[in-house]
């Protein structure tokens, strides 16, 4: 028997729907409970509320999994690769071998930028920002390619989202370089998708950058980490963009906006930041914590915590491990890195951070890596929406082809004032 949940307001009761995932997740569907109640839920924060039905990513905060398509992220990050995680998350399905070779080829043809869209870089002051710089050129992608604004193909749709999947690096880089005065080095088609960027980031007009394999292997699995997880700010955002109708390009520029508050994706800036300002103050750990526990200096431990998570954040304990991993790898010490392990371990023994359930989150040990990558703080949010890139791709296709969702329109409780009369410009006081 299908299950219902039943609702009593005054003297009326009415039965509500309950649907069922796959993953026996329970919701009560509340979509006619306006038309026949004349009430709406109110959810700040959307803490409890489904926006949407997705075959996607599936989360068990309470466990701590995280399963890209039904695959757990582990098993991913020890076996896959970013490229290969794209299209599983895009298309449904891990690649064969003659799938992946397409796609990459693909990606390959697309990592250019026109020589026009290249100049936009010139437009930008100094020091300008890294995600506004990468938001305003994705979304001007629609200004040269208007085949692709209207995606209602998945032919179309697929050589938009390969154009952006590898655009995006090749923004990335051209942005940094452009900040530092240096050259811009075009991609190289025949390199791997983290050897490119890494190409274009740090290679110079008469020097190639060689990488060691273990730091692009570290930057693979970071990007694959960071590849989706449902129906956070900045996805919600893109589905939200994209129900209007908007098209691809606008719709991620949008995520990459909503990514980039330090609540979210710059909270990896702001680990770092507070990392280094524990460590320039010459501050003890403990003291950092009682000054986060007494909340009059209104901060946080950047990188802890998370909405699902309440166990632990599987992607953090794979970062720990690779940070460690390849510092050790690349005979390298990060005195951040010591500073953050010991801030975890203070911070798990402490009540505060027990009673509400606040463990490390992804961007917690990201930046030990990406600093040894030699990638700037301020491009470290650059790097998440890099990795985020499939994620929204994915779940933008979701909603338009696959869901065909209506477009997003919450409700909200007025507190305003109730109806006023109008003051003429001159008898106003
Ligand atoms: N340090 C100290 N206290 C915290 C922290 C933290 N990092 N996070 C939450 N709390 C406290 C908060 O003060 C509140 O305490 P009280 O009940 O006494 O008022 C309680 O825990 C619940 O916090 P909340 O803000 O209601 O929780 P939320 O689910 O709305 O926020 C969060 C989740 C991730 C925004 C929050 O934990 C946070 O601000 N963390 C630091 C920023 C961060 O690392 N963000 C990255 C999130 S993961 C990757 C991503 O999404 O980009």
């Amino acid at each position: 028997m299908t299950e219902t949940a039943r609702l009593t307001l005054g003297d009326r009761t009415i039965d509500l729907p309950v649907i069922v995932g796959s993953e026996n997740e329970h919701a009560i569907d509340i979509s006619q409970l306006r038309k026949e109640t004349g009430y709406i839920t109110l959810d700040e924060g959307y803490g409890n509320t489904g926006a949407c039905m997705s075959a996607i990513t599936f989360i068990d905060g309470d466990k701590g999994i995280l399963r890209y398509r039904g695959i757990p992220i582990e098993v991913l990050a020890e076996h896959s690769s970013f490229v290969e995680v794209a299209y599983l998350l895009i298309w449904g399905k891990l690649p064969n071998r003659p799938e992946l070779e397409s796609f990459r080829q693909l990606m390959a043809k697309h990592s250019f930028l026109r020589e026009q869209l290249r100049h936009h870089f010139e437009a930008f002051p100094p020091g300008s920002p890294p995600m506004a710089v990468l938001s305003a050129v994705l979304n001007s992608m629609a200004c040269f390619y208007p085949e692709l604004l209207e995606a209602e193909d998945v032919d179309i749709f697929q050589e938009g989202a390969a154009r952006i999947l590898s655009k995006v690096r090749t923004i990335a880089a051209y942005s940094y370089n452009h900040d530092m005065g240096h050259s811009l080095v075009y991609p190289h088609p025949d390199k791997s998708f983290c050897e490119n960027f890494l190409h274009m980031m740090f290679s110079q007009p008469y020097k190639d950058y060689e990488p060691d394999p273990a730091l692009v292997r570290a930057l693979d699995v970071l990007l694959l980490l960071h590849a989706d997880h449902e129906q956070n700010c900045s996805t919600s955002t893109v589905r939200m963009v994209g129900s209007s109708g908007a098209n691809l390009f606008a719709s991620v520029s949008a995520g990459v906006s909503a990514l980039w508050g330090p609540l979210h994706g710059g909270a990896n800036v702001a680990v770092v930041q507070m990392l280094e300002t524990i460590l320039s103050r010459g501050m003890s750990v403990k003291d950092y914590v009682e000054q986060v526990k007494n909340k009059k200096e209104g901060i946080r431990i950047m990188g802890f915590g998370h909405r699902v998570y309440k166990s632990f954040d599987p992607r953090a304990k794979i970062i720990k491990t690779q940070a460690e991993a390849v510092l050790k790898k690349i005979h390298r010490d990060d005195p951040l890195l010591a500073i953050a392990e010991e801030l975890e371990g203070v911070a798990l023994e402490d009540d505060y951070f027990k009673e509400r359930s606040l463990y490390p989150n992804v961007d917690f040990y990201s930046g030990v890596i990406l600093r040894a990558l030699g990638i700037p703080t301020a491009m470290f949010t650059v790097m998440f929406a890099i990795g985020r890139m499939p994620g929204w791709i994915a779940q933008w296709y979701e909603d338009r082809f696959i869901t065909k969702g209506r477009i997003q329109r919450p409700r909200q409780v007025y507190t305003g004032p109730t109806e006023l009369c109008y003051v003429p410009l001159d008898n106003r006081d």
